[in-house]
């Protein structure tokens, strides 16, 4: 098995891999009746000791989902400038939440915790959208 840690896209999946989702027990998640998906929002939901959990089939639906959970429409999201969600998503912040983005000059990708601190807008200063958020990927 090749293993390309560029992207998870890159990653071919093995034939056993293959044959166990082919397996798979398979029901109608709306009604909590997939037994796959319950088996892993229960494991995922144990391992962050949280209540419950749930499954995105896409990284670009899960970011989209938990910006506009975090936000409204109007309020900044603190970012990397090379982030996923400022980049790859099709201005999905914008369009989906209102929300602008304030870019952090990071290493890599990498943010620090001054960086953030230095991004978040003054709350007195109401000209300046109010910091709701900071991505970290
Ligand atoms: C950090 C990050 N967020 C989101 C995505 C998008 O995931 P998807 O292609 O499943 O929408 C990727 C994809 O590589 C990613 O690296």
């Amino acid at each position: 098995m090749e293993i390309n840690l560029v992207s998870d896209t890159v990653t071919k999946p093995t034939q056993e891999m293959l044959q166990f989702m082919f397996r798979a027990k398979v029901g109608d998640d709306v009604y909590k009746q997939d037994p796959s998906v319950n088996e892993l929002e229960e494991a995922v939901a144990h391992l962050f000791g949280m209540e419950a959990a749930l499954f995105f089939p896409s990284g670009t639906m899960a970011n989209q989902t938990a910006i506009k959970l975090h936000t409204q429409p109007g309020e900044q999201v603190i970012c990397d400038k090379y982030s996923h969600i400022y980049h790859y998503e099709g201005g999905g912040a914008s369009f989906h939440s209102g929300v602008s983005c304030c870019l952090v000059d990071g290493t890599r990708g990498m943010i620090t915790a001054e960086q953030v601190r230095a991004s978040i807008n003054d709350p007195e200063f109401y000209h300046a959208p109010k910091t709701a958020l900071v991505s970290i990927e």
